[in-house]
């Protein structure tokens, strides 16, 4: 009796292991410009298929009933546009096009064999939505050399892409905490949902050291993150303006702030004596 168990177990198990799905192809990113092809293989062993559905998630975007007309049915669902799809004996796929959001569903082929037994057997996969960017970014407004204590404003533009890339500066390989006075932002949604981001990076030149190396990363939140980055040098000169130039802008500015203070001054006795006639 053992023995007989035993040798039912093995009979069961090696015949419900030739009947499974053999490989299922899920895109791991899916650009929401182009449409993405999902595959399904299966084995149906001596069994004869019943359907082919297709999840993203929960929800049944896909099905394949051979016997039935028309055998295919596409279901519209939230976050992806189904095309279209073909199926034979021992294959299936579908055509989805997804929703230009940033977001990851799990997709799932699902087998079913005729009644009574109507065996199943599912495999699923995960797909993520994302655009990668085609360039690096580009750092503007770092001149190629500065005076010591200079202000300068650098701006870090990123290529379009989805999730839009999150930017972060350093300064000789140290990375810049983003101060809330700094400024950044994004592009309006380009052709499937695509994002440009921009962060500005105010810094001081200082008198210390002979070169700054400052580099922007641009960095899509994936899994795993994909970074694209890119470096500028700016010389930094130190006591090389003769006291001359220095000392003849002080003057012109103390200048020009007693032309504005006799301005201001003037401009309200006129308008005193206006307001007072
Ligand atoms: C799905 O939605 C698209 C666009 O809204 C429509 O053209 C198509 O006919 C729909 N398909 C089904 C199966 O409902
Ligand atoms: C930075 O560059 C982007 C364009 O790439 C622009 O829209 C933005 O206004 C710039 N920011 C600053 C602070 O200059």
């Amino acid at each position: 009796m053992k023995y007989l168990l035993l040798l039912m177990f093995l009979a069961t198990s090696s015949s419900s292991s030739a009947y499974e799905i053999s490989e299922l192809r899920v895109p791991l990113l899916a650009d929401p410009r182009r449409a993405a092809e999902l595959s399904c293989h299966f084995n149906m062993d001596q069994y004869r298929l019943h359907s082919v559905k297709w999840y993203r998630d929960m929800d049944e975007i896909f099905r394949y009933n051979p016997q039935q007309t028309p055998s295919i049915r596409l279901f519209n669902v939230s976050g992806v546009m189904v095309l279209g799809g073909s199926c034979q004996a021992a294959r299936c796929e579908v055509a989805v096009r997804p929703a230009p959001v940033a977001a990851r569903a799990l997709y799932t082929c699902e087998t079913s064999t005729e009644g009574p037994k109507f065996l199943i057997a599912r495999e699923t996969k995960a797909m993520t939505v994302a655009a990668m960017p085609t360039s690096d970014p580009v750092i503007s407004g770092a001149p190629g050399a500065a005076r010591a204590g200079e202000q300068l404003l650098l701006n870090c533009s990123a290529d379009y892409s989805l999730p839009p890339a999150d930017i972060r500066w350093y300064i000789d390989d140290q990375l810049q905490k983003s101060e809330s006075w700094e400024r950044s932002g994004l592009s309006a949604p380009s052709e499937g949902g695509l994002r440009a981001s921009w962060r500005a990076l105010r810094l001081s030149a200082a008198a210390a050291r002979g070169a700054l190396r400052v580099r922007c990363e641009a960095e899509l939140p994936l899994q795993p993150p994909v970074r694209r980055d890119a470096t500028a040098t700016i010389l930094v000169h130190t006591g090389t303006y003769p006291d001359k130039y220095v000392a003849g802008r002080g003057v012109t500015s103390i200048v020009n702030k007693a032309m504005f203070v006799i301005v201001i001054f003037w401009t309200f006795l006129k308008t005193s004596i206006f307001t007072s006639l």
